[in-house]
């Protein structure tokens, strides 16, 4: 089949990628010329396990055609992904330029029949009036519009694209949605070979998506048919539920910290209700991200518009506000003050990403700094970006080294939790520092343990 994309970002290029694997000739377009660029030369521009290999195998079979250009792009095409950018905007619903730039301009291209399949998330009503653009700029073309958000996570992108837990669209074509499940079937299908080549991939993923009970579950179990409406609110409604299991779990964590009790404990026994799970209740930074932020503002946006009272979801917001000041409050608790050196480990908004979009961990960075700490923080991956989004300060720097954040400093905060961080020889670490503080705002270290070579305090327990 005749596939294209259109957005190269997470979502975008690697279901690009995966569609190639498959055997597709899958063309993905983009707007920056420097990501179409790197994309030829077999690599991703952005760091996700398991991608480059996946696009490598793309470039050099011949199946996937990177391209700026919407006519090479879309002229054969049988079905068109789209998938570029929904940032917020400045009243702080879901900003639909991109969205609303890239339908117009398609419909002037592809040929009569094709399928368009919106896999960005959008508020509510995005579809229909997506469908009168096409209808405007290209009248004669006679085309089917279906929602089909993603669901995929950054760090497990790759997997979570090959094996979805469930597949939602929106629509009233029942050919053209029989379609697009057999396209996601075939990509489920080849899953285990893919996994063998690339191993890695699994490294991030630790959800329900990818237990046996799930690899077990027949594939038309997961194809849920619905009208656009629906479909355009599962997906928002998905990330902002988890986003207000993430809050709860930080309010929760506030008692915790005044009453003496352990969050983790409290929430692996609120987790153990099967109708609740464990998953999504940690406690920590809070969330970023280029989804959960969005999203979340998205839908209260979306209920005001229509006169629907949000403050449900107002108050997942400003849970989240919050929690990095909150936390700049426990660390003035343990007696570091303004002037001090304060080591940070982790900028990535999460770890197994190089993106810092709405990071928790860079705006603890900056809050500190603004506090008047002298900030020295390093992340595996994410320095880079960090220096774009939350350039340096006079009092913010970011360095290569775990040995640099720990020298001469005050207090060490484990901001992301990367794996590589469980792991450190936090005993010869330690010795660099002038005071032996550490504070874990991810509650992801052992506190016996820790406690032995720290003064260590970690949030709600
Ligand atoms: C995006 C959306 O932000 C998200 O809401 C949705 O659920 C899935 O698609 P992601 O892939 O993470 O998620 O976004 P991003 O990495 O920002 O990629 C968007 C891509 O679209 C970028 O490569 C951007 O250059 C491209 N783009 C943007 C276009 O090709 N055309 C445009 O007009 C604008
Ligand atoms: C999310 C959704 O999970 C995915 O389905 C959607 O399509 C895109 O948005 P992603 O943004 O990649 O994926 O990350 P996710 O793993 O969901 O984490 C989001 C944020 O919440 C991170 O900052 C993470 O650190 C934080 N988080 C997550 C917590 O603080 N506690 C938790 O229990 C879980």
């Amino acid at each position: 089949m005749n596939i294209s994309i259109i957005g190269t970002g997470y979502v975008g290029l690697t279901l690009s990628a995966l569609l190639a694997r498959v055997g597709h000739k899958t063309h993905c377009i983009d707007v920056v010329p420097e990501k179409i660029e790197t994309i030829k030369t077999g690599k991703s521009y952005f760091y996700e396990l398991g991608l480059d290999n996946l696009v490598k195998y793309g470039i050099d079979s011949g199946n996937l055609i990177p391209t700026l250009d919407y006519g090479e792009g879309l002229k054969d095409a049988d079905v068109v992904f789209l998938s570029v950018g929904t940032p917020s905007g400045k009243d702080g619903g879901l900003d639909l330029t991109y969205i609303f730039d890239a339908v117009k301009k398609a419909a002037k291209y592809v040929k009569d029949g094709v399928i368009f399949v919106q896999r960005s998330t959008v508020p509510v009503g995005t579809g229909e009036k997506a469908i009168i653009i096409m209808k405007e700029a290209n009248p004669s073309l006679k085309f089917t519009y279906l929602s089909c958000p993603e669901y995929l996570r950054e760090s497990s992108a790759v997997l979570d694209s090959i094996i979805q837990d469930r597949i939602v669209i929106g629509g009233d074509d029942k050919k053209a949605i029989q379609k697009i499940f057999d396209i996601f079937e075939k990509i489920e299908n080849e899953a285990e070979e893919i996994t063998k080549e690339t191993p890695e991939i699994s490294k991030y993923a630790n959800s329900y998506m990818h237990s046996n009970e799930h690899k077990t579950m027949k594939f038309s179990d997961k194809c849920i048919t619905t009208c656009l409406e629906s479909a355009e609110l599962v997906k928002i409604c998905a990330n902002s539920f988890l986003a207000m299991k993430i809050s709860f779990a930080n309010n929760i964590a506030r008692i915790c910290d005044s009453v003496g009790a352990n969050v983790n404990e409290v929430m692996d026994g609120v987790g153990m209700d099967r109708r609740i799970s464990r998953s999504f209740l940690y406690a920590g930074l809070g969330f970023g991200g280029g989804c959960f932020p969005k999203d979340v503002k998205g839908l209260k946006k979306s209920l005001e518009d229509h006169g629907i009272d949000s403050d449900l979801i107002k108050m997942i917001w400003k849970v989240n506000e919050e929690q990095v000041d909150y936390i700049v409050e426990q660390v003035k608790k343990m007696n570091i003050f303004k002037g001090a050196r304060v080591g940070m480990l982790g900028l990535a908004f999460k770890p197994g990403t190089s993106d810092v979009r709405v990071s928790p961990a860079c705006r603890l960075g900056k809050a500190l700094s603004k506090a008047g700490y002298y900030v020295r923080a390093t992340d595996p991956q994410a320095i880079n970006d960090a220096k774009k989004e939350f350039p340096e300060e006079k009092n913010l720097k970011y360095v290569d080294t775990v040995e640099e954040v720990f020298d001469s400093s005050e207090i060490v905060i484990l901001a992301t939790d990367w794996p590589e961080y469980k792991e450190l020889d936090y005993e010869n670490l330690s010795k660099l520092m002038s005071k032996k503080n550490f504070y874990d705002a991810r509650n992801c270290l052992d506190k016996k343990s820790m406690s032995k070579i720290f003064k260590f305090e970690n949030l709600g327990s």
